[in-house]
């Protein structure tokens, strides 16, 4: 099955299982606007419970707000979205289909980097145990063709970004005969900026009505608020603010289902420090991100720092943490040393003093600020495209399971009477009244017992509690685990901390 059949599969399963659902369905949906079902909310809350715990509770400097979605207009000529929140866009005269420039210069980058792997294991599989790939890749002509064909573009597609050269970007596509994969031309308009944000009328228009935006990201609000809370907080540099928000972004290519949405949450965190001392932070923010990731167990080898060639106008460094996903190595969040940029402008704008008095060393000065930003729908389609896993059994059969970090997983236990009769019920209630207080749990009574597991599987609940007959006699049930199957005997009694253990957010907060 390939990666592309495999990512179908996975939106087909959180559709069915009420993971997420495109917006407004019954009217053939909004495009790249998805709903979150039952189980997709309760996933969602605990990624969301994990940043904010990690960010909140274990830094002593660190303090969450939760701003407004409206703000005054002027934040977002400071912050430069109003001027340079743009993408180039191109449109194909013959199919009206509208196209990122960039995007389809980076597709083509891929596609020849696609073919220089294929050749490479063409030469694998031709000279066997013998193979030196290193060798293979300095001497094949079909692959010193293609690496010297994606050298070129590849400069001249970077040189092109630096210097906003949009004629650049058209020609790049006509040269590399770049066509529209809907019409198969190359009769391409000129290349446009295309602003981001979603704007609407603030107020009646009798009373003056304004133009207001829709804030393409939580960041700002922090920055306004940012003399409110040091003050009214006693915070002293170096702290930072948290923040869980919805952002908006009228985004030309939205693919991917939730990777790339219009409306989409963010985790932000800018932490203000003296100027000077910014890289030591973000080297340290850098780490205690990837660290954040690491400890969910999905693997090392899956995610990578990718540092920025190109550096927007107010950071001095720049990285994305990728993960690989489904379609390849794409960013998962983002670290920027945002120097004094934003407080910097607000100042400037709104007139008003952002500057710190240090104590200690009698200066005054704009703090600098290093920003950690995650998409919570981006570590949603992380946490559930590694978790996927269709799995042959020994008796032929398959099963398809969510492999989710325990902490995550919507429902902790699922509580199962294994006959609907002879007080195997109400044991699993007295079951379900012990576990609720702490635990998400479901209880189910019907189907049989397999197929009732079959489903807890496909959801990614960690256990499975059944309750039998010999249970109403020592008082033990039987839990199953989903990861190998192995069933247990267990005191109802032991069960709460045999669950918590696995399952508890605090153990994996620990690990940080
Ligand atoms: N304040 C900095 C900022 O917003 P960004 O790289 O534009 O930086 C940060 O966005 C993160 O937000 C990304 O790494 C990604 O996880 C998420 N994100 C951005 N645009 C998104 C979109 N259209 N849909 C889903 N997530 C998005």
């Amino acid at each position: 099955m390939t990666q592309d059949e495999l990512f179908k599969i996975l939106v087909a399963h959180c559709k069915e299982y009420g993971f997420i659902f495109p917006s407004s369905e019954i009217y053939d949906g909004l495009g790249a606007v998805y709903d979150y079902g039952q189980l997709g909310v309760e996933l969602k809350n605990n990624i969301k419970r994990y940043w904010w715990e990690a960010m909140t509770r274990l830094n002593e400097n660190i303090v969450g707000i939760d701003a407004a979605i409206f703000m005054h207009p002027s934040t977002w000529v400071a912050s430069g979205h109003v001027a340079a929140f743009n993408d180039p866009l191109i449109d194909n005269r013959d199919s009206k289909k509208r196209y990122r420039a960039d995007v389809l210069i980076e597709d083509y980058l891929a596609r020849i980097e696609e073919k220089i792997k294929k050749e490479v294991e063409k030469g694998r599989k031709r000279f066997g145990d013998a193979f030196d790939e290193e060798k293979f890749r300095e001497t094949n002509p079909n692959v010193l063709r293609e690496k010297a064909h994606y050298d070129e573009v590849h400069g001249r597609y970077l040189k092109a970004e630096q210097a906003n050269d949009f004629a650049e970007y058209k020609q790049i596509i006509l040269d590399c005969d770049i066509v529209c994969p809907i019409s198969g031309t190359k009769n391409w308009t000129d290349v446009r900026q295309f602003n981001l944000m979603f704007s609407t009328q603030f107020g009646s228009t009798g009373e003056g009505a304004n133009t207001v935006y829709l804030r393409p990201e939580t960041a700002q609000g922090i920055f306004v608020d940012y003399i409110n809370v040091q003050k009214t907080g006693r915070m002293k540099i170096p702290f930072g603010i948290a923040q869980i928000g919805k952002a908006f972004r009228n985004e030309v290519v939205a693919r991917q289902f939730i990777f790339r949405m219009r409306e989409f949450e963010q985790m932000e965190m800018e932490f203000f420090c003296k100027p000077g001392t910014e890289m030591e932070w973000f080297n340290k923010w850098k780490e205690a991100r990837m660290k954040w990731h690491i400890a969910l167990g999905m693997g090392a080898e899956n995610y990578r720092f990718h540092d920025h060639e190109k550096l927007a106008h107010y950071a001095n460094a720049a990285t994305d943490i990728e993960f690989n996903f489904p379609f390849g190595f794409k960013e998962l969040e983002g670290i920027h040393s945002r120097t004094d940029f934003d407080l910097g402008n607000h100042q400037q704008l709104s007139g008003k003093k952002l500057t710190y008095f240090d104590p200690e060393t009698g200066e005054s000065y704009v703090p600098y600020c290093v920003e950690t930003s995650i998409g919570v729908d981006r570590m949603f389609l992380t946490v559930l495209s590694h978790a996927y896993r269709s799995e042959t059994l020994e008796n032929g059969e398959t099963r398809v399971v969510l492999g989710i970090p325990a902490p995550l997983a919507p429902v902790k236990a699922a509580v199962l009477p294994l006959v609907k009769k002879d007080g195997l019920p109400e044991l699993a209630q007295k079951v379900m009244d012990l576990l609720k207080y702490d635990f998400n749990c479901q209880y189910e009574e019907k189907d049989s017992i397999g197929k009732r597991y079959r489903r807890q599987d496909a959801i990614g609940t960690p256990f499975c509690i059944t309750v039998d007959h010999k249970s109403l006699e020592d008082g033990c049930v039987t839990v199953r685990d989903r990861d190998t199957m192995s069933q247990e005997r267990v005191a109802v009694d032991a069960l709460h901390d045999m669950i918590d253990r696995k399952v508890s957010l605090g153990n994996l907060l620990r690990q940080l």
